[in-house]
């Protein structure tokens, strides 16, 4: 096994490609996989950023290199995934319509099983420049399990119960639905530098209390700032995140030592 790039705590990063790394990994251990891979949208496109005209160009990592070596890819990663996954385990993937539907097809494919498909609303997306489309304002996410026997965890009464005051579709005591309002990251969160795609701390405190027990082991194999990892941490949960972009990972430990920070205040 490649040695780790850090490692603390139950909490350890790889540095590099995880289609080269993930086969180092033996037996199913992980009770989670989030996976937040590459869109493949960066071909130039225009975005509003601040109120400004920007490219979306995200980095050469995320450049679309055709459907078929894009789906070839998606599959690759996720057949690692699937591998190490626990039996009852269960993945989360996300992303927009450049790759979700790739990542779909792919996940059938391979026979894992949908759970849900759920839709991540932005009420603070920024608007659309071009005003000759509807301006894009979700991203989707793809819970699945290993296949259609597999029991998987679901914290049902939690999620029911907890307060999710970020978001004004959940009212307190009802089922969760499958689409959540939750803003897009807030600046705060990008205190030590901004990742192109970093997620809110929000979406993966749900994912984690939703579909984990403290204790467990979660894995990100395209980890960026390591947002699942700090809520991972947060909540007790061991984690292994993998990127291939040494700067994600300082980003990601520059937020951890932020994070003990705050915890030990607050102890
Ligand atoms: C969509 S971003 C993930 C953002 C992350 N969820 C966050 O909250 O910061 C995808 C990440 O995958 C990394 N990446 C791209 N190709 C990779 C590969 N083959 N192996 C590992 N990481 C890769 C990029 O450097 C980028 O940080």
């Amino acid at each position: 096994m490649p040695k780790a790039y850090f490692e603390n705590n139950n909490f350890k990063l790889y540095l590099g490609d995880c289609i080269k790394l993930l086969p180092h990994f033996t037996g199913e251990q992980f009770d989670l996989i989030f996976v937040d891979p590459p869109y493949r949208l960066s071909n130039n496109g225009f975005s509003v950023y601040s109120g400004h005209k920007t490219i979306v160009n995200k980095g050469g990592w995320d450049k679309s290199q055709g459907l078929e070596k894009d789906f070839e890819f998606h599959r690759t990663w996720l057949k690692e995934c699937q591998r190490v996954l626990k039996p009852n385990g269960t993945i989360w993937v996300s992303g927009t319509y450049h790759s979700i539907h790739t990542c779909g097809f792919a996940l059938q494919k391979l026979g894992f099983h949908i759970l849900n498909e759920i839709v991540w609303y932005k009420p603070n997306a920024p608007y659309n420049l071009s005003q000759r489309f509807f301006t894009a304002s979700h991203e989707t996410l793809i819970w699945a399990k290993k296949n259609k026997n597999a029991k998987h965890r679901f914290n049902y009464k939690y999620v029911k119960d907890a307060n999710w005051n970020e978001d004004f579709l959940k009212s307190p005591g009802e089922q969760m639905r499958s689409v959540w309002a939750i803003n897009s990251v807030r600046p705060e969160e990008q205190k030590f530098g901004k990742h192109p795609t970093q997620k809110p701390t929000a979406l993966l405190r749900r994912i984690i209390l939703a579909s984990t027990l403290q204790g467990d082991l979660v894995l990100d194999p395209f980890t960026g700032s390591s947002t699942t990892g700090l809520e991972a941490y947060l909540y007790g949960r061991k984690f292994v995140g993998i990127d291939v972009n040494q700067k994600y990972l300082d980003l990601s430990i520059k937020r951890l030592n932020q994070l003990k920070i705050n915890l030990q205040k607050k102890n």
